[in-house]
């Protein structure tokens, strides 16, 4: 046996020997199928996959030395990812759960949730105790450590509105912080957490401060108004129900579609250069932001391409909202990414503009 064989042996045998002991503190998988934990539903294995149901449990994942022996990934709802073929490092998964209010009063309330909380669950158990400000994120896939990452946004919200303070952990040194909001550096669909932070540290849990009364309706962005003008009345409850309404109108539900909502971001342009595209297209929607930059909706122009409801194999753009792209069943991940090549380029083509993604690949 050559010195190279025998060193591989050796590794894959003391990593063998560090996960057995890891299995006793926690679920530990080699070469799982990671199909169930994405929502685009790609098949793809993991060769090591630690899921955490207890924040204790990541001082033993630190102690035990398994992730200095291959790259590792931490995932959470998986529904802003793009799995590009099998990963041949960990990955870890935390579960653990948990909402507790810290503090409450007439105006607002401190509410701790931690990683592994569905988002929607928890903006359910905000809106049906009456915490408002993050209503109009109803729906949005995922679970709630991972809401920060991209500073999850919709319906005029973003997630930072309402962050307060965010704890982590480093699952290289077992070192614990807590980020106030100010620190997270928190941009459109970014954080800190998407740059600087974006290997090792894992969030644990959010505070969010949120409104107990006197709450601020945000109802003027995209069609919320009419939707909430079949309701009746304007209050937390209505308008979560107003974003679900439209959310299940025009965005595929993963459950039946593979997708991982927005695979691109809207891209930030130049006034100059939004006022030629008005020029010719004078229906194009614009949000301006700055003084010298406006935004523009990439689902537009990619339906001005005319790629909107088209399929290419197993890949495709969706019927009814072309920033979403699908998979119709078992479409590989490199699919996927060939397809929005494809569509990068006729934006570029037809509007000089280049589309960035939101999702992430791994
Ligand atoms: N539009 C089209 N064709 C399409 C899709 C959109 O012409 O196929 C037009 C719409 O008519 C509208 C404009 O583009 O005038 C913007 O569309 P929409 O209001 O649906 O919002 P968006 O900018 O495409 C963003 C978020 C969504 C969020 C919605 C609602 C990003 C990348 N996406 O989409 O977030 O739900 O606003 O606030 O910022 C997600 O991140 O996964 C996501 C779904």
């Amino acid at each position: 046996m050559s010195l190279l064989f025998t060193l591989f042996f050796f590794t894959a045998d003391t990593h063998r020997k560090k996960l057995t002991l890891l299995k006793i503190a926690m679920n530990t998988y080699q070469n799982i199928s990671l199909k169930p934990y994405n929502t685009f539903g790609i098949e793809a294995l993991a060769h090591t996959f630690l899921e955490i149901s207890k924040i204790q449990e990541l001082n033993e994942i630190v102690k035990s030395g398994v992730i200095k022996d291959e790259n590792f990934y931490i995932l959470g709802g998986g529904s802003n990812i793009l799995f590009t073929g099998n990963y041949s490092g960990t990955i870890i998964h935390p579960t653990f759960k948990g909402i507790k209010i810290l503090e409450k009063n007439k105006s607002f309330a401190l509410i701790k949730v931690f990683a592994g909380e569905i988002w929607d669950s928890f903006v359910d158990f905000c809106v049906e105790n009456n915490f408002g400000g993050i209503e109009n994120l109803s729906l949005i896939p995922g679970n709630c450590g991972a809401s920060p990452v991209q500073n999850i946004g919709a319906f005029g919200v973003k997630v930072k509105d309402c962050v307060k303070s965010i704890d982590i952990f480093n699952i290289e040194t077992a070192e614990t912080k807590t980020l106030l909001n100010h620190d997270c550096q928190f941009g459109y669909r970014t954080s800190i957490f998407k740059n600087k932070f974006k290997h090792s540290w894992l969030i644990t849990s959010t505070t969010y401060e949120l409104t107990t009364g006197n709450h601020n309706f945000i109802t003027h962005y995209g069609n919320v108004n009419k939707e909430l003008k079949k309701l009746k009345e304007v209050s937390l409850k209505s308008i979560r129900q107003s974003v679900i309404n439209i959310r299940t109108k025009k965005l595929p539900d993963p459950k039946e579609i593979g997708n991982a909502g927005s695979f691109f971001k809207n891209p930030v342009v130049s006034i100059k250069k939004a006022n030629e595209i008005l020029k010719t297209f004078s229906d194009a929607p614009t949000y301006l932001l700055s003084e010298t930059e406006t935004k523009l909706a990439a689902g537009w122009l990619i339906e001005k391409c005319g790629w909107k409801g088209k399929r290419v194999g197993n890949a495709g753009v969706h019927e009814k909202h072309a920033l979403v792209l699908v998979n119709y069943g078992d479409a590989k991940g490199t699919e996927i990414i060939n397809l929005s090549e494809e569509i990068k380029k006729s934006v570029f083509e037809k509007f000089g503009v280049r589309l960035e993604t939101e999702v992430n690949f791994l």
